[in-house]
C-alpha cells in the first residue's frame, strides 16, 4: 500500500494483498430522517441501524442534486453533473441523451484491475436508441433491474403489495410500463413489484458467491428504486412496518442489506470488503405520509436547502473502519477517488470534483474537503450554484421552493416559493442550526464579513473551473427509443407487454 496510515489494522495489512471488495447501497429520495438509526420512531432497519453501530456514521454528507439523474451521475463519476451533461432535471424511457460513454464510472476505474462489476436496481443515466446507455455500456459485467425510475410508467393497475393492492397513484402515463432488464435484455414488462427485490437478493448472492469462488475482487453497486413513489414490497416486508406502505418498502431494502451482509460473512470476504450507504437525494415532501422524512433538515427533494441533498451515510469495513461518528464534510463525489485509492487504481485523466475519504475512514481524521457546492435542479451558467457550505457556514445566493417539497409547513419549500437572489447572501451556522432556522446577522458580527469573503472566493474560484458539458436532457426524447419487449408490435405503448401474467 502506498499510503501508510494509524489505527489500519494489522488484519487489513495482512490482506494487502488481496484487492478490497466494494459494495456500494444507495436509496432513492431516502430522507435524513427516515432510518432507526437516525431517530425515526416507526421505521424499522434493522440490518442499517446495524451498520450504523459498527460503521462510521457520517453527519455531514452531500449529493450533488436534490434529485435523482444529476446525483447518480456525480455518484459514479466523481464530477458534479454539470461537467458531464446530465442536467437539468432528470433523463426520461425515452430521452436521447444519457451519461456520455466517455465518461469514466467507478465500475470502469476498477475494472482494468481484474475487478468483477455489477449493478442492480435503477440505473437512470439513459437508455437511449438500442440501449445505449445502459449500465452494461459504462462496465457493469452484469446488470438486473429497471433502467429509470419506477413510477417512469402507467402504475394505475399494477400489484404493489400482495395479494393485490394496487400501486397508489397513476404514475407516468402515455409511455410503456416500466421494464425488467437482464444485460441488455428486457424480461418482463411490466415488471412485477412483489418478486422484484427477492430477485435481487438472489442476483447478489449469486454475483458474490462467482466472484469469490474465482477469488475475484469485486464491485456491487445496488442503487433501490425504494423509497421512491410509488411504494411497493412483498411478501416478507408487506405489514410488517409501523410505518404503512413507505415503511414496508424501506424494510424490503433493508432486508436486501441483510441478505448481502449474510452472503459477505458465508463467503469469508466480510473482513476484506467496504460496504459504503448513502440516498441520491432528499425525501420528496410532496407524497406526504407516504414520501419520506428530512428529521430536523429544511425542506427536502428538489430544494438546495440541507434536506434536500444532505443525506444519511455510512462507511463499515468490519476490522479496518473503526465504529464511530464522523462531522466531516463529505460527498458522493468522493466515493470514486476513495475506492481508487484502496485499489491502487489510478484516477481518470479529467477534473474530478471528488477528493478521497482515506483520512477520514482509517483515522476518523477532518477530511480534505473544503467545500460543497449546491446546484439546482436547473443548473446554468447564469446562476451558477445557488448555495455553498464551507466549514460550519452555509450561505444561499438564491433560494427557490419545489413542487416535490410541497405540502410542508414551511412556506420555504412548496411550489409557489419562487427564487429569490440573496444580497448579502443569506447565512447560516450549520452545526447551532442545522434548521437553517437562524440567519446569522452579519452587521452586528463585522467577523463574518472575512467568512462571507471566503465563501465568494471559493464559489468564484469553483465557477471559473466548471465548464458545462452539453446538456443530454436538452436533447429531448423520442417515444419509439423507450424500452419496448417487442420493439415491431403495435399499437405503442400498450402492446409492450412480455413475460407477465398481468
Ligand atoms: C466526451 O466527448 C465530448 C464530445 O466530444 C466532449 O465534449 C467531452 O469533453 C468528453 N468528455 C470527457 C470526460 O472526455
Ligand atoms: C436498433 O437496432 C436494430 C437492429 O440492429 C435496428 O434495425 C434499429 O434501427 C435500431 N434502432 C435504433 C433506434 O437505432
Ligand atoms: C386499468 O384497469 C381499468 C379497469 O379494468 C381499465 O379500464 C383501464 O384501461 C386499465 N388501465 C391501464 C392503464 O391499463
Ligand atoms: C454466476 O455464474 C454463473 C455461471 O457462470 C452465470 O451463469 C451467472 O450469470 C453468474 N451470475 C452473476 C450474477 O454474476
Amino acid at each position: 500500500m502506498e499510503f501508510v496510515i494509524v489505527g489500519f489494522s494489522l488484519l487489513a495489512l495482512c490482506q494487502a494483498a488481496a484487492l478490497p471488495n466494494f459494495v456500494l447501497l444507495f436509496t432513492d429520495d431516502l430522507g435524513y430522517g427516515d432510518l432507526g438509526f437516525s431517530g425515526h420512531p416507526s421505521s424499522l432497519t434493522p440490518n442499517l441501524d446495524w451498520l450504523a453501530a459498527h460503521g462510521l456514521r457520517f453527519t455531514d454528507f452531500y449529493s450533488t442534486s436534490p434529485v435523482c439523474s444529476p446525483s447518480r451521475a456525480s455518484l459514479l463519476t466523481g464530477r458534479y453533473q454539470t461537467r458531464s451533461g446530465i442536467y437539468p432535471g432528470v433523463l426520461y424511457p425515452g430521452s436521447i441523451g444519457g451519461l456520455p460513454l466517455n465518461e469514466t464510472t467507478i465500475a470502469e476505474v476498477l475494472k482494468p484491475l481484474g475487478y468483477a462489476t455489477a449493478m442492480m436496481g435503477k440505473w437512470h443515466l439513459g437508455y437511449g436508441a438500442n440501449g445505449t446507455y445502459l449500465p452494461t455500456r459504462q462496465g457493469f459485467d452484469h446488470y438486473l433491474g429497471i433502467p429509470y425510475s419506477h413510477d417512469m410508467g402507467p402504475c394505475r393497475n399494477l400489484t404493489c403489495f400482495p395479494p393485490d393492492v394496487k400501486c397508489f397513484g397513476i404514475c407516468d402515463v402515455g409511455t410503456v410500463t416500466v421494464p425488467l432488464m437482464k444485460e441488455e435484455t428486457i424480461t418482463q414488462q411490466p415488471v412485477d413489484f412483489i418478486d422484484l427485490e427477492d430477485a435481487y437478493s438472489h442476483f447478489a448472492t449469486e454475483f458474490i458467491r462467482n466472484a469469490t469462488q474465482k477469488h475475484q475482487p469485486f464491485f456491487l453497486y445496488y442503487p433501490s428504486h425504494h423509497t421512491h413513489y410509488p411504494q411497493y414490497a412483498g411478501w416478507k416486508s408487506v405489514g410488517r412496518s409501523l410505518r404503512g406502505p413507505f415503511g414496508d418498502a424501506l424494510l424490503e431494502f433493508d432486508s436486501t442489506v441483510g441478505n448481502i451482509l449474510k452472503t459477505l460473512k458465508e463467503t469469508r470476504v466480510l473482513d476484506n470488503t467496504l460496504v459504503f450507504f448513502t440516498s441520491d437525494n432528499g425525501p420528496e415532501l410532496m407524497r406526504m405520509s407516504r414520501g419520506g422524512n428530512a428529521g430536523m433538515l429544511k425542506c427536502g427533494k428538489g430544494t438546495t436547502y440541507e434536506g434536500g441533498m444532505r443525506e444519511p451515510a455510512i462507511a463499515y469495513w468490519s476490522g479496518v473502519i473503526k465504529p464511530g461518528v464522523t462531522h466531516s464534510l463529505s460527498s458522493t463525489l468522493d466515493i470514486l477517488p476513495t475506492f481508487a485509492r484502496l485499489a491502487g487504481a489510478p484516477l481518470p485523466k479529467v477534473q474530478l470534483d471528488g477528493v478521497d475519504m482515506v483520512d477520514i475512514l482509517f483515522n476518523h481524521g477532518t477530511g480534505q474537503r473544503k467545500a460543497m457546492f449546491y446546484y439546482p435542479v436547473d443548473p446554468s451558467e447564469k446562476y451558477g450554484v445557488f448555495a455553498v457550505r464551507m466549514g460550519k457556514y452555509k450561505a444561499h445566493y438564491y433560494t427557490r421552493g419545489s413542487a416535490q417539497s410541497d405540502t410542508t409547513p414551511d412556506k420555504d419549500c412548496g411550489l409557489f416559493t419562487p427564487l429569490t437572489y440573496h444580497d448579502p447572501p443569506l447565512l447560516f451556522d450549520l452545526e447551532s442550526d442545522p434548521s437553517e432556522n437562524y440567519r446569522l446577522n452579519v452587521k452586528a458580527r463585522p467577523e463574518l464579513v472575512s467568512v462571507l469573503q471566503n465563501i465568494k472566493d471559493l464559489k468564484d474560484g469553483f465557477e471559473a473551473s466548471m465548464q458545462f458539458g452539453e446538456s443530454e436532457i436538452r436533447k429531448g426524447t423520442d417515444p419509439k427509443l423507450a424500452p419496448c419487449c417487442n420493439p415491431e408490435c403495435s399499437p405503442k405503448p400498450q402492446c409492450c407487454r412480455c413475460g407477465t401474467t398481468l
